[in-house]
């Protein structure tokens, strides 16, 4: 994407336990994505209050994703890690996006009308205004890199849309400020003052499903926990909800295609392929005619042996708060100071006056 600096970001909501899912999905890809880029990392707690205003403890939830983050090997010295609320330029931008976007295309979203239900009147307005809050999330600081679960593709491109609105909206007023950066998207070299961000989505592991239901994705909100596998569940509760995982009768076949309509199997053989790095293609060439009961030992070991140590990391983390509030503070500054440059220069377009 030519003209903007290469940047990652990413964000994880405090609410409930964090799971394979957001590991696999998510946290893995923040991992692997440090060494070659600047990224910043974010536990999104005023997304949190959208479907629920009053937590019990929210600062505990929020340290505990932090301590999630650090436990699996995000450097919160090279890269910058905190919670959105102390940088208060998401919210301003995202009143901004308010008045960009569209109700219609609110509307449209998968996830709000999932989470509204049927009395969607009764939804906090919070809750549908919940992707431009995701979007300012990501252009305050006019991230390029966006790694997520499959789950959040639709507010990706919404965010893309936005970034293209603001540019044509004030496409004058960047020009005459001479604030615009030339990108590529699609054909075509377009200038402008956000990026239209590229969604990192993808490997075998990108959508977990339900270890009860091969058709519902991996939830923290699932009443089941046996639906999830937890990052803070021990070494025995992982191999039990491994062997209580729903599968079919039939021996695994030796090619992917054979996983068409095994919904619960091809979920087993992805999240054995995302936590040994490899593809669904390989597991299945050396597990392929085995049956599940030769299978799920196998990937309970490997579950254990991956995630055991993060769990670990995970408590010893947690406990020091001091040191949780201190990567927090840090990373808020530091986020705060590119957040106010992108901000200033956004007042600037808009015309609003800020002297
Ligand atoms: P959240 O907190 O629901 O989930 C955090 C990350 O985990 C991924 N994920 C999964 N991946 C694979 N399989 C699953 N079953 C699964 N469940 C969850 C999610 O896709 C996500 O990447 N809206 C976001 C938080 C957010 C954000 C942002 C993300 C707020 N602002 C800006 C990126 C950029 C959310 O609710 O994620």
């Amino acid at each position: 994407m030519s003209g903007f600096q290469e940047l990652v970001f990413s964000g994880v909501q405090p609410t409930g336990n964090l799971h394979l899912g957001n590991y696999l999905g998510a946290i893995k890809k923040f991992v692997a994505l440090q060494d070659s880029n600047d990224c910043i990392y974010c536990v999104v707690d005023l997304h949190s209050l959208t479907a629920q205003l009053v937590h019990d403890d929210l600062a505990a939830q929020t340290r505990s994703i932090t301590a999630a983050f650090l436990a699996s090997g995000i450097d919160p010295r090279k890269h910058i890690v905190f919670n959105q609320s102390r940088v208060m330029q998401h919210a301003e931008l995202a009143w901004i996006f308010n008045c960009v976007a569209r109700i219609g295309w609110m509307n449209r979203m998968t996830q709000f009308k999932d989470k509204a239900g049927k009395d969607r009147e009764n939804a906090s307005l919070g809750l549908l205004a919940y992707p431009s809050l995701m979007a300012a999330d990501i252009l305050v600081y006019r991230a390029t890199h966006v790694p997520v679960g499959e789950d959040q593709k639709q507010h990706l491109e919404l965010t893309r849309d936005i970034a293209q609105k603001f540019n044509n909206d004030f496409s004058d007023r960047i020009a005459s400020l001479g604030v615009g950066v030339e990108m590529k998207v699609g054909d075509e070299t377009v200038n402008g003052f956000f990026p239209i961000t590229e969604p990192v989505i993808g490997g075998p592991a990108a959508r977990i499903m339900s270890l009860r239901d091969g058709s519902k994705k991996m939830s923290k909100s699932d009443p089941s926990d046996l639906s999830r596998i937890n990052l803070t569940d021990d070494a025995d509760t992982i191999s039990k909800k491994i062997k209580k995982a729903k599968t079919d009768p039939d021996a695994l076949p030796g090619e992917v295609d054979g996983l068409k309509d095994r919904p619960e199997a091809e979920n087993l053989v992805g999240i054995y392929a995302g936590l040994a790095d490899t593809t669904k293609e390989k597991v299945l060439a050396e597990y392929g005619g085995r049956q599940f009961s030769e299978f799920k030992p196998a990937l309970a070991d490997l579950a254990v042996e991956k995630l055991a140590p993060i769990a670990g990391e995970m408590r010893r983390i947690s406990a020091d708060h001091a040191y949780v509030d201190s990567v927090l503070r840090d990373g808020g500054e530091r986020a705060g100071a590119r957040a106010e440059a992108t901000m200033k220069t956004v007042r600037e377009i808009i015309g609003l006056l800020d002297n």
